[in-house]
């Protein structure tokens, strides 16, 4: 991305949907903030809105903006947000509008002007359609911004997480890490799956576990947040000029 401010942050893509990204992406954001960085979530595109506060909202877009540190308005947060809750571009052309690049690249740039780390959730898979002619990987792309890869727990998400690591490849991303969340209550041999994904995205990645979230009652930004590995995220992220100076 041609920008004069350069981002610092990460983009956090999933296995799926409903798998943890926003959990996941508020607990990064409430990390950052307790390390003294100006942390902001972005949710370039939200397909799905409610009534929060007496604001039609975007849930992830209002969860990623209570969790960071900076003070932000919903629409910098999620500059496009779209009514129903299906394929963004789908939610789009219900709408008549078309999701806008130019759109997502002047609120990220604004952002960054004022963040020290950037926490960019997608939406949905690493691949999904934004339009006729590119995806949320080609947005990833634009941003330039290291991914954080979490696998929602759960029969398949060994593959799904394989896929995804190389898609990420393919598209000259660096995988900075993942993160294991345990969606399912009592998924039987999770420890095996957590097992063998650290194994094999270390050897065919060189991506490392930045933590394995547990099954919580309430998984808000700072209990999420006990569960990273606070040696591996800030070894992930010391490489950006921004963070952890303190
Ligand atoms: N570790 C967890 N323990 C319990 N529930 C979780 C956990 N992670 C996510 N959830 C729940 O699963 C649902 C999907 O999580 P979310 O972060 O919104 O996924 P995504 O952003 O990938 O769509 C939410 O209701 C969320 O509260
Ligand atoms: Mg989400």
């Amino acid at each position: 991305m041609s920008s004069t401010t350069p981002l610092h942050g990460c983009f956090v893509t999933g296995t799926d949907t409903e798998i943890g990204k926003t959990r996941v992406s508020a607990a990064l954001l409430h990390w950052f903030a307790q390390s003294d960085l100006r942390s902001a979530g972005f949710k370039p595109v939200s397909a799905g809105t409610d009534v929060i506060d007496g604001l039609r909202v975007n849930g992830d877009v209002r969860a990623l903006r209570e969790a960071g540190s900076l003070a932000l308005t919903d629409a910098e947060v999620g500059p496009l947000q779209f009514e129903a809750a299906c394929a963004p571009h789908i939610a789009a052309a219900l709408e008549g509008r078309a999701i806008d690049r130019a759109t997502i690249l002047s609120a990220v740039r604004a952002l960054a002007a004022r963040a020290d780390m950037l926490v960019v959730e997608g939406v949905g898979g690493f691949c999904v359609p934004l339009g006729a002619d590119w995806d949320t990987a080609d947005l990833a792309v634009e941003l330039g911004l290291p991914v954080v890869l979490v696998v929602g727990l759960r029969l398949g998400c060994i593959s799904h997480a394989l896929l995804t690591a190389e898609a990420i490849r393919a598209r000259g991303l660096r995988l900075a890490g993942w993160v294991g969340n345990r969606v399912v209550r009592d998924m039987p041999w999770a420890d095996e799956n957590v097992a063998t994904l650290r194994e094999w995205l270390w050897q065919r990645h060189d991506a490392p576990c930045l933590g394995v979230v547990p099954w919580l009652a309430n998984p808000h930004p700072a209990a999420v947040a006990a569960h990273l590995d606070a040696a591996t995220v800030q070894a992930v992220f010391a490489s950006s000029p921004a963070a952890f100076s303190t």
